[in-house]
Order: structure tokens, then C-alpha cells, then sequence
């Protein structure tokens, strides 16, 4: 069960590699959770994050899940919420693809919007489910600003995230006064390995500021996070700017 400040004892990342979702996870542990699942494409990689929570003193097991997969959804999360009652799921997988790439290769960019949208119905909905059948914890999306107004530069993955953020949204109205909280997150320019090859954004965060504005998030019960908080200003601006405008900025 979450404590009175509503932080969880326990904890399911999907996308258990992301740079942000084992920020959020450390200082997690940091405060009261003791048990963390990480769900993922098997590989090394998942296997050392493991094995770095388990160092901080969780109790940390891995399970496979492939957002591409959503057949499998149901049974490889299920069986996480068959072994306990699961306080927080953290939606954290997402991909950025190759924009000039991705234009020119139209599967390539399907698996941008299945990955992120159509990988997150799924799999959101079958956490939600379960969720609601325990009767309470809170499902924290990672979505972006990037699917706040779709830009050139980065339309595939933006409208892939303005889908994810929309779905998010419309779930958390669902379960609202089921016990189960839904709390979107939208993070600017966060310098992890999915940003490593691009020019740096203005008002760029790290892994650990985007924990530290969910852990906040989670003792106010938000519904949605914007990091740096700064961009939620930003952004309301941005939105309302004439397409003509817009598309001549250099963003
Ligand atoms: N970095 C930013 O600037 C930024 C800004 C706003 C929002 N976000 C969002 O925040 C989330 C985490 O991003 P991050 O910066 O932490 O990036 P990251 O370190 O690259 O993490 C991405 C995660 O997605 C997983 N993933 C990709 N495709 C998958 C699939 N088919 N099935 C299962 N897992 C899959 C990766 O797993 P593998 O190890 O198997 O590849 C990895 O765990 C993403 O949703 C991202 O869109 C990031």
C-alpha cells in the first residue's frame, strides 16, 4: 500500500531500461519502496538495471514485455499483479525514431506509433484493470511536451505522444473516484540516451528532475506534471500561435 504521503511500497516499470524510469525508481527506494518490477526486452541492459536496484536494496524481479507485443500484454503483466498488489506502474517505454529516416520508410514510422500509442492502450488498459481491481494505485504516463502541437521537425513521434497523452488523460477520467489515479506526465527535453544525438532544447532537464517532479506529483495526487514546470506557460503559448507562425519557428 502507498503511505500517507501516497508514495509507493511497491513498483511496476514498463520500459525498465528508461534512463528516467530508473531515476524515478532510485529515489523511489530512496523514500519506501521495497519491491520493483521491471518490465522489458530481455537483454543485458535490463538485467544491470536490475541488479542496481537490488544494490539500493529493493527487491527487484524482471519480466519480459515487448510494447509491439500487445497480445502478450495481458499474460506477461498479469502475471506481475498475481503476485502481489502493485502500489505505482510507471509507463516509461517510448521510442523516438529517425523523423527524416521514418518519412521515407512508413513501417519504420507505424513502429514509432505502435510502440508508443497503440503499445500503451494496451498495456495501459490491462494495468488499469488490475488496478482497479486491487482498488487502488496510480498509473504515472510519461508522455512529452512534444505531443502538446505536433512539430515539423518531429511529427512522427509527436503525434504518437498527442495520442498517448490523449488516451492518458481519458483513462484517468475513467477511473477517477475508483481509488485508481492516473497522473500524465510531460517532460520537455530530458538529456538521457534517447536525446544523446540531438542539439540540446531550451529549458533541458535530467532523469533526476523528472523523478523528483513525480515524487511530487504522486504526494499531491496530481493529474499532470510538466518538467520543468516552466513549460506548462511555454507551451500554452505555443498552442495558440497561428499554424503560419508556428511552422516558421525554429523549434
Ligand atoms: N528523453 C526525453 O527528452 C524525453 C522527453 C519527454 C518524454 N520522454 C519519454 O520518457 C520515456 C522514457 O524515455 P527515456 O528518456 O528514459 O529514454 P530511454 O532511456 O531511451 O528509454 C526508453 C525505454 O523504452 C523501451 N522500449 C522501446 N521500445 C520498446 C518496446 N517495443 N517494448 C518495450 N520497451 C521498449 C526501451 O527498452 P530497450 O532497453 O529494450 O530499448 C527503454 O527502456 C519515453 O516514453 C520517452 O518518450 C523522454
Amino acid at each position: 500500500m502507498k503511505d500517507a504521503f501516497g508514495l509507493p511500497q511497491s513498483l511496476l516499470v514498463l520500459g525498465g531500461t528508461s534512463e528516467i524510469a530508473l531515476a524515478t525508481a532510485r529515489r523511489l527506494i530512496a523514500r519506501r519502496t521495497r519491491t520493483v518490477w521491471l518490465a522489458g526486452r530481455p537483454s543485458p541492459g535490463l538485467d544491470r538495471a536490475a541488479e542496481h536496484l537490488r544494490g539500493l536494496g529493493a527487491e527487484v524481479r524482471t519480466v519480459a514485455f515487448d510494447a509491439l507485443a500487445p497480445a502478450t500484454h495481458e499474460g506477461a503483466l498479469g502475471k506481475v499483479f498475481a503476485e502481489g498488489d502493485v502500489d505505482m506502474v510507471l509507463l516509461a517505454f517510448g521510442t523516438l525514431g529517425d523523423q527524416a529516416h521514418d518519412e521515407r520508410d512508413p513501417a519504420a514510422a507505424v513502429r514509432v506509433a505502435q510502440t508508443n500509442y497503440t503499445g500503451a492502450v494496451s498495456s495501459g488498459l490491462v494495468c488499469a484493470g488490475a488496478l482497479q481491481a486491487q482498488g487502488h494505485g496510480s498509473l504515472v504516463v510519461l508522455s512529452s511536451v512534444a505531443g502538446e502541437r505536433a512539430r515539423r521537425a518531429n511529427f512522427i513521434y509527436g503525434s504518437s505522444k498527442a495520442g498517448l497523452d490523449a488516451f492518458a488523460q481519458g483513462l484517468g477520467d475513467a477511473l477517477y473516484g475508483t481509488g485508481v489515479h492516473v497522473m500524465v506526465v510531460r517532460p520537455g527535453f530530458v538529456r538521457t540516451r534517447m536525446t544523446a544525438s540531438l542539439p540540446e532544447a531550451p529549458l533541458a532537464t535530467t532523469p533526476e528532475a523528472v523523478a523528483a517532479a513525480v515524487e511530487l506529483g504522486l504526494r499531491r495526487r496530481a493529474e499532470t506534471v510538466w518538467v520543468p514546470g516552466a513549460l506548462r506557460v511555454v507551451m500554452s503559448a505555443l498552442r495558440h500561435l497561428p499554424r503560419a507562425v508556428f511552422r516558421r519557428l525554429p523549434v
